[in-house]
C-alpha cells in the first residue's frame, strides 16, 4: 500500500489541525479523488493507527462498539473497531457515513463533541477517547444510494473539507508516480478525464475518478495497448448505456 498523497488545497494542514484539536472531521468528495489515501498518509506521518469502518445499512452499532462472542465455551466480550481506537489512541475512520443507521449516528454522537467518548450499553461502561484519538468520516455528496440523508445534526458536529479531483498537471504527475507511466501517455490520460468530467450530456451518476485512471496506467505499463486500457478501464466501468460507453471510446480514440 502506498501512502502518496497529493493535494489541491489544505487538507494536510487541516487534518493535522484537527488531530491537534481533538476535532472530528468530515472529508466529502467524489468517488476516487484520494479521501482515503488522506486518511492513511495522515495516519503515516502522525505515527497513529486507522481502524476503518465501511458502513451500509446492515452495519449496527454492535459491529462498530463491540459484541459478546462465544468462544470455547465462555461468553467473551470483543470490542469493536470503534471501541478499539477509542481505547489505543488511533484514528477512526467511518467511510460512507450516509448510509449509516440511527442506531450507529446516536452510537458515535458523543464522540464527535467536547464528551469524547463512547458508551458501551451492554457493559454499562462508559469509555473515554484516548488523546491521540480522532475521528473522521467521509461522504460522497453526489451519490445516495439509500434514502438515507446525513442529518444536519450530525453535520454540524464535524470540521468538514471538500476535497475534488486533483488539477490536471497534479494528476499526471500522480498517475507517473505510482505506474512509472511515461509523462507524455499520463498526460493523455488525464486529457481523457478533463473532457469526460465536463460533459455533463452524458448524464453519468458518477464521473471518471483518479481511481480509474490510474487502473488504466496500470494496464499500459504492464504492456497493454493504450486504447483498449483506457476502454475497459475508464469507459465499460462508467456506464450500462452501450451508447453512452461507445461514445466514450471514441473520445479515447481521439485523446490517445
Ligand atoms: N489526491 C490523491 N493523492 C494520492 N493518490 C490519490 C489521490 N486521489 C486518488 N488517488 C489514487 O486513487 C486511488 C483511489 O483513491 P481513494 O481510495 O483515496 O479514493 P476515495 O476518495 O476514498 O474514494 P471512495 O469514495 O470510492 O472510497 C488511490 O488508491 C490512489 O492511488
Ligand atoms: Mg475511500
Amino acid at each position: 500500500m502506498n501512502e502518496i498523497f497529493l493535494s489541491n488545497g489544505n487538507e494536510v494542514e487541516v487534518f493535522e489541525r484537527c488531530y491537534r484539536n481533538k476535532l472530528p472531521l468530515m472529508i466529502k468528495g467524489p468517488t476516487g479523488c484520494g479521501k482515503s489515501q488522506l486518511v492513511l498518509s495522515m495516519a503515516k506521518k502522525l505515527g497513529v493507527n486507522v481502524f476503518s469502518v465501511a458502513c451500509n445499512e446492515d452495519t449496527n452499532a454492535a459491529d462498530l462498539l463491540g459484541r459478546y462472542i462465544i468462544k470455547g465455551g465462555e461468553t467473551l466480550w470483543k470490542d469493536g473497531p470503534v471501541t478499539q481506537a477509542v481505547k489505543e489512541g488511533a484514528i477512526l475512520y467511518l467511510d460512507e457515513i450516509a448510509e449509516a443507521r440511527e442506531d450507529v449516528v446516536v452510537a458515535i454522537h458523543p464522540l464527535t463533541d467536547h464528551r469524547r467518548e463512547v458508551y458501551l450499553d451492554k457493559l454499562s461502561q462508559v469509555i473515554s477517547a484516548h488523546s491521540n484519538f480522532m475521528f473522521v468520516a467521509s461522504y460522497n455528496p453526489g451519490y445516495q444510494r439509500g434514502v438515507r440523508q446525513i442529518k444536519s445534526s450530525t453535520k454540524q458536529r464535524f470540521v468538514t473539507i471538500h476535497m475534488t479531483y486533483l488539477e490536471p498537471s497534479m494528476e499526471s504527475n500522480l498517475i507517473c508516480e505510482l505506474t512509472h507511466l511515461s509523462q507524455g501517455v499520463a498526460k493523455s490520460i488525464v486529457t481523457i478525464a478533463t473532457r469526460i468530467r465536463q460533459m455533463a450530456e452524458y448524464q453519468l451518476s458518477a464521473t471518471v475518478s483518479t481511481r480509474l485512471l490510474v487502473r488504466a496506467a496500470q494496464l499500459i505499463v504492464d504492456g497493454m495497448d493504450k486504447r483498449s486500457a483506457c476502454h475497459i478501464a475508464i469507459a465499460e466501468p462508467l456506464s450500462e448505456d452501450r451508447q453512452v460507453v461507445e461514445a466514450l471510446k471514441d473520445l479515447i480514440n481521439i485523446a490517445i
